[in-house]
């Protein structure tokens, strides 16, 4: 059978970073406030020549090395993003022309925290059913640019940055021992919607708008979520949580990470967090934590990694993948 197999991976982080004794200048908050209740001490945010596409272009060419491959031995570009630099075209084409592709396709995908999972579901769906050899999947954001500064509830937990993974068709057995994509299991309910959104839009208020957030009741639905959904995936591999290699989910908050991990009972040693260094940077925040994990040196070939976000909408997933 075809397996999706990750080949490459990189990330792009803005120049400037903002730590909490920074944001307590503008805000009323603090450093241990913020590190007690999230775990994070800063985040990258982008300057105004930073932009979704141009750090989703330098996660897609720090992947494309990292593979050993160029733009031409892509054939579709998936971008997992909420803050697009435009409300069209799609950033995914901005991308794709940045490249110099004029071949294959691209498109953004819009499910906030869980884009990079359901952009990975829906590269591996293209790969098996022979559409595409090799997507390259981006997961970039600029939240700075949708958060109120003024509300020291959200503006402290958000930042800016992108990560890339290339998927390449490889043929596998069938059994988990695969190396690629093993299994991905995809949810959402909209009936959450008010607990996190964004005020405002193209066909609405005709205006960006700011991000609003019931932090309590996400904190409350997140860590059964993610559980859940990552049962499914145990289910149908028939692996458990003393397999897992690498545990590397959506890094919103340490205390969600620490808690889902706890309950499926896997070893914290065994957890990737970048939450402290780059806050909550939605779609991208996995694939940062990949590349970090890949240059680091402890993700290595043939580890059974688990994928998994929860985020607005509400919308989460979890993803099982053999590197
Ligand atoms: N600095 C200082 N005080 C603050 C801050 C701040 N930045 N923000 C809120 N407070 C105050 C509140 O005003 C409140 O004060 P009060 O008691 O006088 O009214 C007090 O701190 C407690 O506020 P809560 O909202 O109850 O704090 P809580 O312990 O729930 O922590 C947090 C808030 C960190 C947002 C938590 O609810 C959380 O982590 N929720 C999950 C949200 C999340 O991660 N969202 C990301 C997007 S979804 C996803 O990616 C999974």
């Amino acid at each position: 059978m075809i397996r999706s197999i990750v080949v490459g991976s990189g990330s792009a982080l803005p120049d400037r970073v903002v730590t909490n004794a920074e944001l307590a200048k503008t805000v009323e908050t603090s450093d241990e406030w913020i590190v007690q209740r999230t775990g994070i001490h800063q985040r990258y945010i982008a300057n105004e020549n930073e932009t979704t596409a141009s750090l989703g272009e330098a996660a897609a060419r720090s992947a494309l090395d990292d593979a050993g491959l160029t733009p031409d031995d892509i054939d579709f570009i998936i971008l997992a993003t909420s803050t697009p630099d435009n409300t069209f075209p799609a950033s995914a084409v901005d991308i794709q022309n940045r490249l110099g592709m004029k071949h294959g396709a691209a498109f953004d995908l819009q499910a906030v925290c869980s884009g990079f999972v359901y952009a990975i579901t829906t590269a591996d769906a293209y790969i098996k059913a022979g559409l595409a050899k090799r997507v390259l999947v981006i997961g970039a954001e600029t939240f700075s640019r949708l958060l109120d500064w003024e509300d020291r509830t959200t503006c402290v937990l958000f930042g800016d940055g992108a990560g890339a993974v290339i998927l390449e068709g490889g043929e596998g057995v069938g059994l988990s021992n695969d190396r690629g994509v093993l299994t991905s299991h995809l949810r959402s309910d909209g009936s959450h919607k008010e607990k996190l959104y964004v005020d405002g839009g193209p066909s609405t208020t005709g205006t960006v708008g700011h991000l609003r957030m019931q932090g309590r009741e996400v904190f409350k639905h997140a860590v059964a979520m993610i559980t859940d959904v990552i049962e499914d995936a145990f289910e149908a591999t028939g692996l458990d949580a003393g397999k897992i290699d690498w545990f590397i989910p959506h890094q919103a908050n340490r205390r969600i990470i620490d808690a889902s991990a706890k309950k499926l009972g896997i070893d914290p040693q065994k957890v990737v967090q970048t939450v402290h260094q780059h806050g909550n940077t939605s779609a991208a925040s996995i694939p940062l934590a990949i590349a970090e994990a890949r240059k680091d040196g402890r993700l290595k070939e043939g580890d059974l990694v688990l994928l998994e976000a929860m985020g607005g909408g509400f919308t989460w997933g979890a993803v099982l993948v053999r590197w």
